[in-house]
């Protein structure tokens, strides 16, 4: 059977095919990803297909949002395989641009989000945001989609790139997918193939100290205390935390109690050199 997934690589390509469909009355629903996708990604293209008519997948690995010591030149890149679970699911374009066509050499335009962007993630990676911004501003004027999914797991991101999407007057609706975790309970992640096999099984005790401190303080404890446990805890099984935050989970102010406020617990910590970061909602007892 012929193959109903176009694969594109140019803006006017893309615009062309998207005016189309548009102008045909589709409702078009755009999951950025940087590829190498697994579960979870996958949860956020079967949202999209639910979610509109028309879906299109943009795998791009995105120089701009990585500091020059990360991991840009390693960063999975599995192109083929990405090509055929997205077919498999229905998607009906992937846009696939060099990265000559988002970043011509005079290219000089820098999306900036202060607030939601500093703490958590913004502070160890202080280049992340700015460059995330600044592609999905991008990806969102060159597809000008209806809807645009982005997965949980980066929630600092979620939030970072709905604000930006309302600030800069895109109409484009902001949604975000549950994240989804392996049967031992790590979040997926393409860097979770960095870890070695020894590290892969303690990596799920990330997820078991957050789910231990969100439970704990749903039960009334103090968030002090809870999170001094969580990272003795994670610190002596090898962790390095870079941070360990409950905040307001709308505008990620740190808490030092609850009191009312819906509230996230927030991780980022290496494991050798793999950077894993999760998030946890408290659940809310007192309603
Ligand atoms: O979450 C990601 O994969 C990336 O940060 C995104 C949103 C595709 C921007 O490059």
């Amino acid at each position: 059977m012929a193959s109903k997934l176009k694969n594109i690589k140019t803006i006017a390509q893309l615009r062309e095919c998207v005016d189309g469909w548009r102008n045909a009355g589709d409702k078009i629903v755009l999951v950025p990803t940087m590829g190498a996708l697994h579960e979870g990604h996958l949860s956020l293209v079967k949202m999209a297909r639910e979610a509109g008519d028309r879906t299109v997948v943009s795998i791009f690995v995105n120089p701009a949002q990585f500091a020059p010591n990360e991991d840009f030149g390693s960063y999975p890149r599995e192109n083929a395989e990405d090509l055929q679970k997205l077919e498999r699911l229905g998607v009906d374009l992937v846009f696939m641009p060099p990265r000559e066509e988002i970043y011509p050499e005079d290219f000089s335009t820098h999306v900036e989000v202060p607030g939601l962007s500093e703490g958590l993630c913004g502070t160890s990676r202080p280049h992340f945001f700015g460059g995330v911004a600044t592609v999905v501003a991008k990806l969102l004027n060159q597809c000008r989609p209806d809807v645009a999914i982005f997965g949980e797991k980066d929630f600092q991101q979620l939030l970072v790139i709905r604000r930006m999407a309302r600030d800069l007057d895109t109409g484009v609706e902001i949604l975000g997918g549950p994240l989804i975790r392996e049967e031992d309970g790590l979040a997926m992640s393409s860097r979770n193939a960095y870890l070695s096999p020894q590290e892969r099984k303690k990596a799920p005790l990330i997820h078991q100290a957050i789910r231990e401190l969100a439970e704990g303080l749903a039960n009334g404890g103090n968030i002090a205390r809870l999170r001094e446990t969580a990272t003795g805890r994670l610190v002596q099984a090898g962790f390095e935390i870079d941070y360990l935050e409950v905040c307001n989970a709308e505008n990620l102010a740190p808490l030092t109690t609850l009191a009312g406020e819906p509230a996230r617990v927030f991780i980022a910590a290496k494991l050798g050199k793999t950077r894993l970061i999760d998030n946890m909602a408290v659940p809310d007892r007192t309603k």
